[in-house]
Parts: structure tokens; C-alpha cells; sequence
């Protein structure tokens, strides 16, 4: 491949280098979070050891250095999302904060008793709890469209249950627990054919290919930046400018404000009107770089995690009595699996032995799980650094773990 080896990409991430109980480390938990490249933590070192300084308020060197690496990162991440504009582009803890804001915000002020939320059963938590706790406040109804036994959306249904009351579709692009890619594009067309307005959690798509905000024609989209090979604590909540301007903030302090009096206080525009008091700088400059990092590989980053995928998939179902959870038509590379007499958790610590790190339990979507008959599954999930020497040694392991449960 031209612009991506793995062999080339793993000595930027320091991590992958360590031991793990003596072996090399198999990081297989990428959907929880990525690893970071030798970049972005140097780009968190080198903001405290020569920028440090408040952004948007002195007049003096540092601040003007700090705030345009702030901002350019920001132009980093509208380049990132496919937009030509930045505005839009309101930098948040992550996509949970970036939901919460939306719900808060735009429900608070759209949403009344008899309108309806509509939710897919593949959500997170986080694209979830939000909208029931504003759905109580307002009266609004929760409606969720469901998945097919592979683990697709049941687009059929999902169109069947799109009416004049949808004011808002919730959806993730792509799913955490089954890896499942949405047809985005798709579910927001037939969402806006009814009037609603949509937001797209794009927490585990951002990793895995290029998204295209213009082209998806969603209203908000929000991503996490750890997830995307940059800090925690950083991410980003994209919303159509000319919305975002009508909403109410979501916090009120410095920077968001255009004038304030005892007699009253008047707010600026997105994206400052949503970014009260000192933002995380350090968090948004690394993540512009991480950024910068992915996104001259992103295509072939993303071919080579499709051959992993295929691969893992294949080695997964050779083994006797392990059950793929989650076969849908399109996915990333992420691989929910049970083994017949074993626990997740179980199967979790016992490839702990062996140096690999996989997530188990309920992924933050417990009614996914509930809807499937699970009270969790074991899950890998690969990124671009991952090789096919180490789906070898997952599936070497796991055939251990197999014949001491069996
Ligand atoms: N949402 C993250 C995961 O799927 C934490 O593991």
C-alpha cells in the first residue's frame, strides 16, 4: 500500500511496544478507546512546555500562539468532517457531552408532549439516557426502531415508524457492541422526508473511515476524540451553524458572551456561544493533530482493517463453540463473540494471560443486549496498527480458552 504500512505505522504509537504479564502486548480494545501516536502526546507536550496560555484573551505572544493552535485545530476537524466552514464545529468533552448539549439545548427548546424521539436499538447509553431524561421533561415519546438478528437496522421498520411527530432521529453511525455500519445517508434522508432533525453519533465511525458530514445531511454529528487516536477529555459536537446560532448555551461563563450587564447578558454565536469558560487547548490542538495524522492514511487504513476483519472473522468461526454476535451486511472491524460455557468476563481474563486486550460485558448498551437475550459478549476490536500476526494469536488463544471450558 502506498501510504500505509502497518509495519510502518506501529513504531508512531509507543504503547504498543510494552509487555503485558511478560507477553507483547494484543490491544484489541480500540472501541473503548485508541492508542496515541508519538505526535499527539508530543503535541500535549510541547503546548505546556512552550504555548501555555489562555486563548482568546491576551493580548501577549503566548495567547496569540495558544488561540491559533486552537483555532487551526478546529479547521483541522471541519477538514476532517468533509466541511468547508468550521463554524459549526464546537469543541466539547466528547460525544457524550456532545449529546447532552444537543438534548439540552435543542430539546429543551423543540421538543413538546405528543412529539416523538426516534432511537435505533443499537444505541449507546450515552444516545439514549439524554433523550429520556429530556423526553420526561417535555412529554416527548421514545420510539425505537429495531435491528434485524444480524445486527442490521431494520429499515423497513425504521420508515414505518418515521411520522409528522418525529421532531428528532438519534442514530449511531456505526455500532460499538456489533460494529454494524449504518446507512447514514439513507436513514437522514428518509428522517428529513418527515421534517425531523437529525443527530448521527459518530464515536466509532470516525476511527474507521472518512465521514462527510455535507454528504451524510445530518444536523449534528459528534465524535470523541480518544476514540480517534487523540486525548480524552476532547471532542468535537458539529451542528448546522445557522441552528446551532438559535439554540440557548448549553453553560454560561467567559468567552461565550457578547455583552454582559446586571440589566442582562447577551451570547455570540457558534461555535464560542457553546464554549464557556478555558476550554481543554491542549486536548483540541493534539486532537487536530491526531487528526492530521489519520487522515492522509484514512483509505488505506481502512482497506487494511476490512482485510483483518475478514480475516479475524474467519479464524473466530473456525473455533467450536464460539458464536459471532453480529453479522451485518457492512461493519468495521470490531468482532462480539461468546464462547458456549464461558463467561465474557472469563473469556476477558483469561486473553488478559496472554498479553490481549479485549472489552466484555454489556457496552454501555444494555438494551441492545436485552433485545439479543445477552447479558454481555467479549468483544475485539482492531484499528489500523493491528496485524494479522495478532488475529492469529487471539484466535490461538481464545482456542485455549475454548478446551478449558469445554
Ligand atoms: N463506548 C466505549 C466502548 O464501546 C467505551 O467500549
Amino acid at each position: 500500500m502506498s501510504a500505509f504500512d502497518v509495519a510502518t505505522v506501529r513504531p508512531d504509537f509507543p504503547i504498543l511496544g510494552r509487555l503485558v504479564h511478560g507477553r507483547p502486548l494484543t490491544y484489541l480494545d480500540n472501541a473503548a478507546t485508541s492508542q496515541k501516536p508519538a505526535v499527539v502526546i508530543e503535541a500535549l507536550r510541547r503546548y505546556y512546555a512552550e504555548q501555555n496560555a489562555n486563548v482568546h484573551r491576551g493580548v501577549h505572544l503566548l495567547s496569540e500562539e495558544a488561540t491559533a493552535a486552537y483555532e487551526r485545530a478546529r479547521e483541522v476537524v471541519a477538514r476532517f468532517l468533509g466541511l468547508t466552514s468550521s463554524r459549526g464545529c464546537v469543541f466539547v468533552r466528547g460525544a457524550t457531552e456532545g449529546i447532552n448539549l444537543v438534548a439540552e439545548c435543542w430539546g429543551r427548546t423543540h421538543l413538546r408532549a405528543g412529539d416523538e424521539i426516534l432511537l435505533t436499538q443499537l444505541e449507546h447509553h450515552a444516545n439514549i439516557v439524554p433523550w429520556q431524561v429530556i423526553a420526561e421533561r417535555t412529554g416527548a415519546k421514545i420510539v425505537v426502531a429495531p435491528v434485524t438478528p444480524r445486527g442490521d437496522i431494520d429499515l423497513l421498520a425504521f420508515r414505518g415508524l418515521l411520522s409528522a411527530r418525529t421532531k428528532l432521529v438519534a442514530f449511531t453511525h456505526v455500532s460499538n457492541a456489533l460494529g454494524t455500519v449504518n446507512p447514514a445517508a439513507e436513514m437522514t434522508r428518509l428522517a428529513k422526508a418527515v421534517g425531523a432533525t437529525v443527530l448521527i453519533d459518530g464515536c466509532q465511525a470516525a476511527a474507521h473511515f472518512r465521514v462527510d458530514v455535507p454528504a451524510l445531511g445530518c444536523d449534528f454529528y459528534a465524535f470523541s476524540g480518544h476514540k480517534t487516536f487523540g486525548p480524552t477529555g476532547i471532542g468535537v459536537l458539529w451542528g448546522r451553524p445557522e441552528l446551532l446560532d438559535t439554540l440557548p448555551p448549553y453553560q454560561f461563563g467567559g468567552d461565550m458572551i457578547r455583552k454582559v450587564d446586571f440589566a442582562g447578558t447577551t451570547y455570540r454565536e457558534a461555535p464560542e456561544r457553546f464554549e464557556a469558560g478555558t476550554p481543554d487547548i491542549s486536548g483540541a490542538i493534539a486532537l487536530g493533530v491526531a487528526l492530521e495524522y489519520v487522515m492522509p492514511i484514512q483509505a488505506a487504513a481502512h482497506a487494511h482493517e476490512q482485510a483483518l476483519l475478514a480475516a479475524a472473522t474467519a479464524r473466530l468461526r473456525a473455533i467450536p463453540g464460539l458464536t459471532i454476535v453480529g453479522e451485518a451486511a457492512e461493519k468495521v472491524a470490531v468482532i462480539s463473540f461468546l464462547i458456549e460455557g464461558g463467561h465474557p468476563h472469563d473469556i476477558g481474563t483469561l486473553l488478559d494471560a496472554d498479553g490481549i486486550a479485549i472489552r466484555t460485558g454489556h457496552h454501555c448498551c444494555m438494551p441492545l443486549m436485552k433485545h439479543l437475550g445477552l447479558p454481555g459478549t467479549a468483544r475485539a476490536s482492531f484499528a489500523f496498527y493491528n496485524t494479522m500476526e495478532e488475529v492469529e494469536r487471539l484466535g490461538a488463544s481464545l482456542e485455549k480458552v475454548r478446551r478449558m471450558m469445554a
